[in-house]
Order: C-alpha cells, then sequence, then structure tokens
C-alpha cells in the first residue's frame, strides 16, 4: 500500500528517541521529509543522522524545549525558513513525566503534567498551523495513552493530562474539519522505549526484554494485555504513518490503541 507521502514535509515533535524516532523513521521510510525536536542535542543529532539513512536524506534536527514558548515559535520558525514555509504533518510525542497517587502530588507537579503533556502540544499546533493551513493536504497524530482508558493510582496527573490530550484533539478535529485537516490520537499501551526501560530500571528491573517488561507493569499497575509482551516502538510508528498520511482521507477526531489488546483485560 502506498501512504502517499513521497512528497510529504513531516515535523516529529519529541522525535529523537522513542515511539516519537519510530515514527519519524516510519514516516522517512515512507518517502517523507522529516524534522525531529527534542532537547538533548546528542540524540537530536544522531536521530537526524538516523533519518539520513533511512531516506530522509534532508531530515533536519531541532534543539527546542517545548516547554518554552518562545522555543517553540522560534523552533517552528526555523523550520518554515528551512522547508520554504511547507508542513504537511504534524506529529506530538512529547508526554509527562510526573508519577504519584492524587493525595501526595503538589500543585508544581500537575503544573508540570499539564505543561509538559498538553500545553506542548498546544504550542505546537499553534506555530505549525500556518504552514499546514496552507498546505494542500495536512495530518495531525497526538500521543495520548491507553492507561486513560484504565486508571492506575499512581498514575494520577500524567493520565489526566493525557485524557486532556484526547479531549483537545477531539476538538481540534472539528475546528480543522473544515480545512481537511485531519487530526488524530494514537493510545499506545506499554511500549519498550528508554522511558520505560529506564522507569523498569527505578524499580530494579534492569531489563529491555518486551516479555518481561509486560508481567513488571502487570504486577507494578495492574495493566497486562491480551498479547503477552510489550509493544515495540516500530510498532506504534507504523500506525502514526497510516494515520500521519494521504493514505489515510476519512479518520479524524479517532483515539486509536495501539496496544496489545490492553483494553479489555
Ligand atoms: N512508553 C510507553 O509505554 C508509553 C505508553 C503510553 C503512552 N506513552 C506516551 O507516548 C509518547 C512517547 O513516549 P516514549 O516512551 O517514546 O518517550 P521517550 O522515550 O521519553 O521520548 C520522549 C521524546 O520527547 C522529547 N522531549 C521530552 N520532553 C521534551 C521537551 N520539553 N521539549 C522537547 N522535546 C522533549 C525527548 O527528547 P529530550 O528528552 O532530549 O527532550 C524524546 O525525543 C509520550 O507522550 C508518552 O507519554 C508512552
Amino acid at each position: 500500500m502506498d501512504l502517499g507521502l513521497g512528497d510529504a514535509a513531516a515535523v516529529v515533535v519529541g522525535g529523537s528517541r522513542g515511539m516519537g524516532l519510530a515514527s519519524a523513521r516510519c514516516l522517512a521510510e515512507e518517502g517523507a521529509r522529516v524534522a525531529v525536536v527534542g532537547r538533548s542535542e546528542a540524540d537530536v543529532a544522531a536521530a537526524v543522522g538516523e533519518l539520513a539513512g533511512r531516506g530522509s536524506p534532508d531530515a533536519v534536527g531541532l534543539v527546542a524545549d517545548v516547554r518554552d514558548a518562545a522555543c517553540v515559535t522560534s523552533a517552528f520558525a526555523e523550520l518554515g525558513r528551512r522547508w520554504n514555509g511547507e508542513l504537511n504533518v504534524l506529529v506530538n510525542a512529547v508526554g509527562p513525566d510526573v508519577r504519584g497517587t492524587f493525595d501526595v502530588l503538589t500543585d508544581e507537579q500537575w503544573h508540570d503534567a499539564v505543561d509538559d503533556g498538553v500545553l506542548s502540544m498546544v504550542r505546537c499546533v499553534r506555530a505549525s498551523l500556518p504552514m499546514l493551513r496552507r498546505a494542500e493536504w495536512g495530518r495531525i497524530v497526538n500521543f495520548s495513552a491507553q492507561s486513560t482508558q484504565r486508571q492506575s493510582a499512581s498514575l494520577a496527573a500524567y493520565t489526566a493530562a493525557k485524557a486532556m490530550v484526547t479531549s483537545a484533539s477531539k476538538n481540534l478535529s472539528l475546528l480543522l474539519a473544515r480545512d481537511e485537516i485531519l487530526v488524530n490520537v494514537v493510545s499506545p499501551g506499554t511500549v519498550v522505549t528508554p522511558a520505560l526501560v529506564g522507569w523498569a530500571a527505578s524499580v530494579g528491573v534492569e531489563s529491555d526484554d518486551p516479555y518481561r517488561l509486560m508481567g513488571l507493569i502487570d504486577t507494578e499497575y495492574g495493566h497486562a494485555a491480551q498479547l503477552p509482551r510489550a509493544g515495540m516502538p516500530d510498532e506504534i510508528g507504523a500506525v502514526v504513518a497510516f494515520l500521519a498520511s494521504r493514505r489515510n482521507s476519512y479518520m479524524t477526531g479517532a483515539n486509536v490503541n495501539v496496544d496489545g489488546g490492553s483494553d479489555f483485560t
């Protein structure tokens, strides 16, 4: 199936690691010109090097902190200059890293969850909209989480922020429907990314084995999937690439679980 991404210009915010990088990789392999945004200069440079070898020789790396509104504005202005104002696809993969139960979370942690998890996406959408609206076609894909559909006590602020992403994305899909810019959400279950592996190490499990990590998630959060393993980033990246493509011509406002069947266990 040709996804029709051959002439696409795509930016993945949070594309220097994990599922953002996997999404960028899948987009590049389908022929899109890809830009990635992240804070670590070294990770951004490594991602650009990898994408150049995967079909995006003109890959662009932008070092920016999307918690900072001015930084977002200048990153997208730079992208506009580099690509002559052309942009078809925005993927927002940045998420909050706030853990704790409702009764212990501080105001600051709640603010952090919303700032990292929601406002980062809002700022990037605002900064990219003029370019997306000028383009012949446009797609936005935002990362939420399957955990919004099955609460974990210790992810109170994280899941609340992700639920905001899902709701705000639905609202955005309504606003942009007249422009035929399609907006969708992908909700991963447990996926083997540096963030997950780092968390596992913090609770004493040094492993990147998808079977072991799913077992750990089940023990710690009571979140097993039907499939006996965690997902791999490329398995989510492939779905993101489809949602972000021209081949997706009639899905908007959807929330797509890519979770190994977690929602009915
Ligand atoms: N892993 C899972 O099991 C899982 C499950 C459900 C949902 N999710 C969600 O899926 C998305 C991707 O998760 P992941 O595990 O792939 O994440 P990850 O491995 O931690 O990667 C996060 C990416 O976002 C960038 N980033 C983080 N904060 C940023 C900031 N303030 N400004 C700019 N870039 C920033 C990171 O680069 P720098 O740190 O260098 O900035 C990196 O490129 C997140 O929204 C996450 O909440 C993950």
